[in-house]
């Protein structure tokens, strides 16, 4: 069931939509929130409180990678694999990334503290290549930058 908190935040951002189909995001970003991601559970919770059918939230949510439709880590890793970074060296990063945290894309640390996802362009090309660490963005990255980058998330 959806918490009070969780009805009164979605309901203020209802005001803003003309639509409960449009405000579908919005809403599976505030459960994402409150609970860390947003489960099959979460996702029929949402659709019954707004009267919209289960799979077209699901279907939104699959076209927006910042709805986590599976448990992730304390922190997530959004790396972008999008022209701009793939030319300023996408694939050294991802390795770097992957042999530092020890895991693959799409993957969670054994410690629960990074999840690493691949993303679509993430709208700063001109820093490539870029990954966004929550909401931190951080580009021009090096391999000297990212142990220090990631040392700074607890
Ligand atoms: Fe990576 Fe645009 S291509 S931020």
């Amino acid at each position: 069931m959806l918490s009070t908190e969780e009805i009164k935040a979605i309901d203020a951002e209802r005001a803003h939509y003309p639509t409960a189909q449009a405000v579908g995001i919005e809403a599976m970003k505030i459960v994402q929130h409150h609970r860390g991601w947003v489960s099959d559970e979460s996702l029929r919770e949402i659709a019954e409180y707004l009267g919209l059918s289960v799979e077209s939230l699901d279907g939104a949510a699959t076209f927006y990678n910042l709805i986590f439709r599976r448990p992730v880590g304390k922190h997530v890793i959004l790396i972008c694999d999008s022209v701009s970074c793939w030319i300023m060296g996408y694939e050294q990063l991802r390795e770097q990334l992957q042999t530092e945290l020890k895991i693959g894309l799409g993957e969670t640390t054994q410690d629960g503290r990074f999840t690493l996802l691949p993303s679509c362009c993430l709208g700063a090309c001109e820093r490539a290549p870029v990954m966004v660490v929550d909401q931190d963005l951080h580009g021009d990255l090096d391999s000297e930058k990212i142990g220090e980058i990631l040392a700074g998330y607890e």
